[in-house]
């Protein structure tokens, strides 16, 4: 079983640790996992020119969104984990979510690729419970399921507003007391 994780945040922090974290448990039971990190990639916005899309089933930019929408259809689940912006994801990973137009675009005149087989973990990282609660289930609602994925497990882990150096805050600061359990589970959700 091959699981790709897409990370969302523009920088090294929670939601990238929590990528990490899960590889760790994904190895442990022999499942592949890919942690993509959207930050160190070239996704150029979408322009909305959905006349060529819809023509030709696939996007007129030539950048990584290739590769990972590939990657995509290989695999067998997805762990998106974002931070919360206002509620929503931030600017980088919508770019990501608007780019996946063109999975939605070929399903509906090829009805290719079938992604109603791919599992869906949505994890989501925040100051404040009711923002972070907020913009996972709009990623999990509205791009997982518009994509025909299955959402087996949706999760939001409370972060503090500065990582201070610490990479592993999200572990250590008293807000996410059964994280590691949490995350187990997702394992098996996905698994
Ligand atoms: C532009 C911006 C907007 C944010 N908006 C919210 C918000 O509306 N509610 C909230 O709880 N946290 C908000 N945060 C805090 C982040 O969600 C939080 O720091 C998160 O842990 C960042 O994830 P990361 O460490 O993976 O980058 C915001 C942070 C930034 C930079």
């Amino acid at each position: 079983m091959k699981v790709l994780t897409i990370c969302g945040s523009p920088r090294k922090g929670n939601s990238e640790a929590i990528a990490d974290r899960l590889k760790g448990m994904f190895e442990q039971k022999g499942v592949e996992n890919e942690i993509i990190l959207l930050r160190k990639k070239n996704i150029q916005r979408c322009e909305g020119c959905v006349e060529y899309c819809n023509k030709h089933l696939k996007c007129r930019h030539n950048d990584d969104m290739n590769e990972i929408i590939q990657k995509m259809i290989e695999a067998d689940g997805y762990v998106f984990v974002s931070p919360n912006y206002f509620a929503m994801p931030p600017g980088l990973f919508k770019d990501f979510i608007d780019k996946c137009s063109v999975l939605y675009t070929s399903y509906y005149f090829t009805k290719e690729p079938d992604l109603s087989k791919k599992k869906a973990v949505v994890i989501t990282v925040g100051t404040d419970q009711e923002f972070i609660d907020a913009c996972r289930d709009h990623v999990a609602k509205w791009f997982c399921e518009t994509l025909r994925m299955k959402v087996v497990s949706k999760k939001s882990f409370r972060s503090r507003s500065e990582l201070k150096g610490n990479y592993n805050d999200i572990f250590e600061n008293g807000l996410n007391t059964n994280i590691n359990d949490e995350l187990e589970d997702i394992v098996e959700k996905l698994c």
